[in-house]
């Protein structure tokens, strides 16, 4: 009988330990980048200012690398609830709006300053809102910087690029930017770039320093063109399920933090792409071309018919209002 009580008594005591120890709320992050980029740091920064003011209460669990979910498959997921917190490529949302694509038009943003400036505009603030309808709410953006070309041969003038297979991330838009220059677009998930590129199966893929960098692209590609074509940003996005169903002052605390967060990859991001380019320069595994004003005019004047092509989808009032950024 002794023996029983004190059973049952251990059990009590193993129950709550473990249940102190569970948090009430437990968000997961999925990411597909490498920790040492701005999205990675911003993710881990998230998860210690949650911790530090939430304690037990709220856990974040974040996945770099695609561990949980790769970039195609990761809004699915939310909308099941298998993952509360993740923040894809602005290129990322052609299934759920067209409107995002607006920032894949090449040429569009002149640098970073004009992205933020439309991005914290009122045009930008409402397309945090462009997918409530189905049931995805924009907590933000974040980050990474502009986009490089790179390519088993060098990219000088647009006629090099002709009949090259490039990687894309799922965007109409990039592949019609492609098209535009005669190559061949090809949808793949980020994790599977390195190995496309490795085993030759593609010729280049166009991607920021910090992803060239952190995913050793510059690796097995002989040549990138500093082209600064077109813009790699993030909307932090959440399911509008989990986000309501949070306690009233738990929200709050949790977008703070958010913000934080975003504010400070916001601030690395510049830092990260200037060093990582600096990285892969003195790598010598690859050659940096930079483009004379000449060379870059032609790159634009055959991809900015990508504007007229998507004017409809998009709305040109988008679109105006992010060229009035570049002012
Ligand atoms: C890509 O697929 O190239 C990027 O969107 C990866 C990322 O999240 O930066």
């Amino acid at each position: 009988m002794r023996g029983i009580k004190m059973g049952i008594a251990a059990a009590a005591l193993a129950f709550a330990a473990t249940s102190a120890q569970a948090a009430d709320i437990t968000i997961k992050f999925s990411h597909v980048v490498a920790e040492n980029t701005p999205k990675g740091k911003m993710a881990n920064k998230f998860a210690e200012l949650v911790h530090e003011r939430l304690g037990d209460r709220v856990e974040v669990e974040v996945y770099p690398n695609s561990q949980l979910f790769g970039d195609n498959k990761v809004l699915e997921a939310m909308a099941l609830g298998d993952v509360q917190l993740a923040a894809p490529s602005l290129s990322k949302f052609g299934k759920y709006t067209s409107k995002l694509q607006v920032f894949d038009l090449p040429f569009l943003f002149k640098d970073m300053k004009a992205v933020e400036k439309f991005q914290q505009g009122p045009k930008g603030q409402e397309l945090l809102h462009s997918m409530e309808d189905k049931g995805f709410i924009g907590l933000g953006y974040l980050h990474n910087g502009m986009k490089q070309l790179s390519a088993s041969q060098p990219l000088i003038e647009p006629a090099d690029a002709d009949g090259l297979k490039f990687r894309i991330m799922s965007s109409d838009v990039l592949a019609a930017q492609f098209e535009a220059v005669q190559a061949v677009p090809l949808k793949k998930p980020f994790s599977e770039v390195f190995t496309l590129l490795q085993t030759k199966a593609i010729d280049g893929q166009e991607n920021t320093w910090s992803n060239i960098y952190s995913k050793k692209f510059f690796e097995v590609q002989d040549h990138i063109t500093e082209s600064n074509h077109g813009v790699l940003d993030y909307l932090v996005v959440t399911s509008a399920d989990f986000w309501n169903g949070l306690p009233d002052d738990i929200r709050p605390v949790i977008k703070k933090s958010l913000d934080e967060a975003i504010a400070y990859g916001n601030k690395i991001s510049m830092e990260k792409a200037e060093a990582d380019k600096k990285a892969i320069a003195e790598s010598g595994r690859t050659t940096i071309h930079e483009l004379t004003d000449e060379q870059r005019a032609a790159w634009v004047e055959s991809m900015k018919p990508v504007w007229k092509q998507f004017e409809g989808d998009i709305g040109k009032d988008l679109i105006d209002a992010a060229v009035a950024s570049n002012g």
